[in-house]
């Protein structure tokens, strides 16, 4: 492979304001998330407060993170939101029945997220039960959370201790409802959503921004009939979809922390293979939505490793090493590229559940390889997407994986993992370029080129590692973590920037 590689910047040719909720989380009451990760209780000797523990949000709020959806996942189509209101302890105990059968409390309900939402500096998103709820449910939960009014509803939340409403927008209508929301078929989907969806009133000038459930991965068909029927049966519904909400796993390719430079290339292939899924979905919600009036979300989205030795295996509990941070990477890389057809995406999950954010172990909290990442791309947040081409060798046309990747996409075409991919952003004539070097040994010197403007300095920040499969521990929680801020100058309208193997770079300066 050559050791040059270059990105051409168009700072005159936008495409889109980048959703500052691309960068959003999700967490679910699954394994260890919920309990132990966020609520330890009041009576708890882990430091917290009112129930929720102090060095999760002290963590998580630099990110200011745009969005959180709770509480499921799977677990959503068994919730019944009245179990998690009132006095704690007079909360009923339930079966987690999605997640190993394990006890629930409902110590952590409404009030609680909210709380955790408030402190962290974050917008609720709430994913409402069609599975085994009914509409009436979903409907009083709306106005639970937001009215201002006197309704029997709204003074019951102020019993509770909410004198004002919560002022939740995002209400999903079930989750997977293919699959552990109820195993629907598209079009039986559509018409439960419509009924839902006309009990989900809009409360104290709170609009509700509803999201219909969308596909997993490459179920084009799901997208197709979904809209169509939407559309096109009897009535046409298609006003009272906000978003539509697919789901992608990149998966895994050998373990969370043990893999050969095949599964290096063979994972980060699948996890490119999201532009795909974001192009596809979008090409035929077109077909229905010209407009783009439908918004399309990614609503779970990351890396699944086999659960960590020693972890239950309901609990998905994995490592996460600098493979981690660079398939995230390289998704918000995709998202900014693509600002102009997505406008939300969740990665799953934010504690202790799949490619999280955090570990969290008795009263310790560290920080993953892909925490480093939604801290180096905030720059991007809200901020207009720029053209940038990626003039880089492919590396990977996925290896193992190179069928999986070709479903990926909607035309079977344009799947392969170049050495860098990346991408740029202005905001206030400043601009934010991202990139990762997706090659396992190979360092390369990454040439920066803008077209129609100049960046006479940068400063830049990288996130390496020594090793491919490094990750952060209780013992060494750092060893996996952002470089020191280094200025670099630019000659000729091009900036060139070291990147070492298997690396995350953030370049960022005013233009000219
Ligand atoms: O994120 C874990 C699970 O994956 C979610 O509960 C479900 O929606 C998806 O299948």
């Amino acid at each position: 492979m050559d050791t040059i590689q270059r990105l051409t910047i168009l700072p005159n040719e936008p495409i889109a304001t980048v959703s500052p909720y691309l960068y959003g989380q999700f967490a679910e009451h699954l394994g260890e998330l919920v309990y132990p990760g966020i609520w330890v209780g009041p009576d708890s000797v882990i430091p917290n407060t009112n129930g929720i523990r102090n060095d999760v949000v002290a963590a998580l709020k630099p990110l200011h993170l745009p969005v959180l959806r709770w509480p499921g996942g799977c677990f959503a189509d068994g919730y019944h939101w009245r179990d998690g209101i009132g006095p704690r302890a007079q909360r009923p105990m339930r079966i987690n029945y999605w997640w190993g059968m394990a006890p629930e409390p409902n110590h952590f309900g409404t009030h609680e997220f909210i709380a955790f939402c408030r402190a962290i500096g974050t917008e609720p998103y709430f994913t409402g039960n069609v599975g085994s709820g009914s509409p009436k449910e979903l409907g009083d939960w709306v106005e639970y959370c937001n009215s201002a009014g006197n309704s029997n509803l709204a003074e019951e939340r102020r019993a509770n201790g909410a004198d004002q409403p919560f002022g939740v927008k995002f209400w999903a209508v079930g989750n997977e409802s293919w699959g552990c929301g109820g195993w629907m078929d598209p079009e039986y989907y559509a018409s439960l959503f419509s009924q839902f969806r006309t009990f989900m009133f809009d409360h104290s000038n709170i609009k509700v921004h509803a999201i219909a459930c969308g596909a997993p991965d490459c179920h084009w068909d799901w997208t197709r009939r979904f809209m169509d029927a939407l559309k096109n049966r009897f009535w046409n519904r298609q006003h009272m979809a906000q978003s539509l909400a697919a789901h992608y796993y990149c998966g895994t390719a050998g373990t969370a922390t043990e893999y050969t430079e095949a599964q290096w290339l063979e994972l980060l292939s699948k996890a490119a293979a999201i532009e795909g899924i974001v192009t596809g979905h979008r090409q035929i919600m077109d077909q229905f939505d010209p407009e783009r009036k439908i918004s399309l979300i990614i609503d779970e989205w990351g890396t699944w490793h086999p659960v960590e030795a020693g972890k239950p295996n309901s609990g998905l509990y994995q490592q996460n090493t600098i493979r981690d941070a660079c398939v995230a990477a390289l998704s918000f890389d995709v998202f900014n590229n693509h600002a102009d057809k997505i406008f939300m995406a969740n990665m799953a999950q934010l504690i202790n559940v799949l490619q999280s954010l955090l570990l969290v172990q008795e009263d310790r909290c560290i920080k993953t390889p892909t925490y480093h990442v939604w801290d180096l791309y905030q720059p991007h947040k809200g901020a207009t997407a720029v053209r940038c081409v990626a003039e880089t060798e492919m590396i990977s046309d996925g290896g193992e994986a190179k069928e999986f990747c070709r479903r990926m996409y909607l035309d079977k075409s344009g799947f392969g993992l170049r050495a860098v991919q990346g991408s740029a952003s202005v905001k206030d004539s400043r601009l934010c370029v991202t990139a990762c070097n997706t090659h396992p040994t190979q360092p390369v010197e990454l040439e920066i080129r803008l077209v129609g403007a100049a960046l006479p300095q940068a400063e830049v920040v990288r996130l390496a590692a020594d090793d491919i499969h490094a990750h952060n521990t209780f013992d060494q929680p750092e060893r996996v973590t952002l470089s020191a801020p280094e200025l670099v100058e630019g000659r000729d309208r091009t900036l060139r920037v070291l990147m070492p193997a298997a690396s995350i770079v953030r370049a960022q300066g005013a233009l000219m």
